[in-house]
């Protein structure tokens, strides 16, 4: 069988993981399951590990799980959002992980069925739940925004610079008829995009596609608040790796990580006062992008931006960071 979904800089996670997973009895989180492809790797490659992979769509889930299957119980599937990690970890009677993982965004599984309405180039009804018990869907944001927010949501999650010309069009299509198929948006944003701008950069639905993702699923703020508490939920010595396909993902964690790897000691004092070290090590100075090899394995991994941190045992030998 084809893989669903090719895992995304794999030597790079498997590496930078390896240290907090080969420790006797570690649990990993794979925080974004998706097809499993990183964590059938890391099951693979550490005998004593076991993985917790959440995800908040249930078809991942099950395809991942019948993946899986062969790991037994090293293995063990939840269907949760990336921001309850305490809650999935206690109600696995653990408090801590040796290593937790983020894979952000969509997968190919998702990207490649017309009928989640995720891709500009086939027609669908526009949807792109990730979970579909969740209620907000494309084409309720499509239909029912103002055009300010239109706007707001295609130039913050989409980047699209002609962000105001695409809202118009919308509002101006969406009085005369509910805008309800995937096609006839795609239409629409590239009739609204100048000439000249068409010519480059692929599909020009496509900026406006992935603001509608990001803003159905609530992707931004999720991270926001998931990142924080994940990184709480992380044992002395555990690591973490995020990769993100959008600067604003990438920022937020690029910004909680130095966060917590710099000293809050006022300035000026020779040693850090008690309680005020830095309880994270960045271990990537720079965030990695995916090598040529790779890209011309698998175009998709194209936007991809890994980051990892390792958590310092405090002088009181815990990690706190409240
Ligand atoms: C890029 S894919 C992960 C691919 C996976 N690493 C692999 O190798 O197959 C991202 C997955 O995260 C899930 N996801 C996205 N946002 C989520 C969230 N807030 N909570 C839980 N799962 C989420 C998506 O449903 C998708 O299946």
């Amino acid at each position: 069988m084809e893989a669903p979904h090719v895992p995304v800089m794999l030597d790079e996670v498997l590496d930078y993981l390896a240290p907090a997973v080969s420790r006797p009895g570690a649990l990993a989180v794979d925080a974004t399951l998706g097809a499993g492809g990183h964590t059938e790797a890391l099951l693979k490659a550490h005998p004593d590990l076991m993985v917790i992979g959440i995800d908040r769509d249930p078809t991942a889930l099950t395809l991942a799980s019948e993946r899986l299957r062969d790991f037994g119980d090293r293995f063990v599937a939840a269907r949760a959002v990336y921001d309850e990690i305490p809650d999935v970890l206690a109600a696995h009677g653990r408090e801590r992980a040796d290593a937790i993982l983020f894979d952000l965004g969509v997968s190919s599984m998702q990207l490649d069925r017309p009928e989640r309405g995720f891709a500009y180039a086939q027609d669908a009804p526009l949807d792109m739940r990730m979970n579909p018990d969740d209620h907000l869907t494309a084409e309720a944001v499509v239909n029912g925004y103002e055009v300010s927010e239109l706007v707001r949501i295609l130039r913050e999650y989409g980047e699209e610079k002609f962000a105001p010309r695409v809202a118009k069009a919308i509002a101006a299509a969406r009085s005369q008829a509910p805008i309800t198929s995937s096609r006839r948006l795609a239409d629409l944003v590239r009739d609204a995009i100048p000439a000249a701008a068409r010519r480059t950069g692929g599909n020009p639905a496509k900026r406006t596609f992935q603001a509608l993702r990001i803003e159905v699923n609530g992707e931004i703020d999720t991270w926001r608040a998931a990142l924080p508490a994940a990184l709480d939920a992380l044992a002395p010595g555990g690591r973490v790796v995020v990769m993100s396909y959008h600067s604003l993902e990438d920022r937020i964690a690029k910004h909680e990580l130095v966060r917590r790897s710099v000293s809050t000691t006022p300035a000026g004092l020779p040693v850090d006062l008690p309680g005020t070290e830095p309880t994270f090590r960045i271990l990537t100075r720079k965030a990695h992008r995916p090598t040529q090899t790779e890209l011309d394995r698998n175009p998709r991994s194209a936007p991809a931006r890994l980051r990892a941190a390792e958590r310092v045992a405090t002088s009181t030998g815990e990690g706190g960071d409240s």
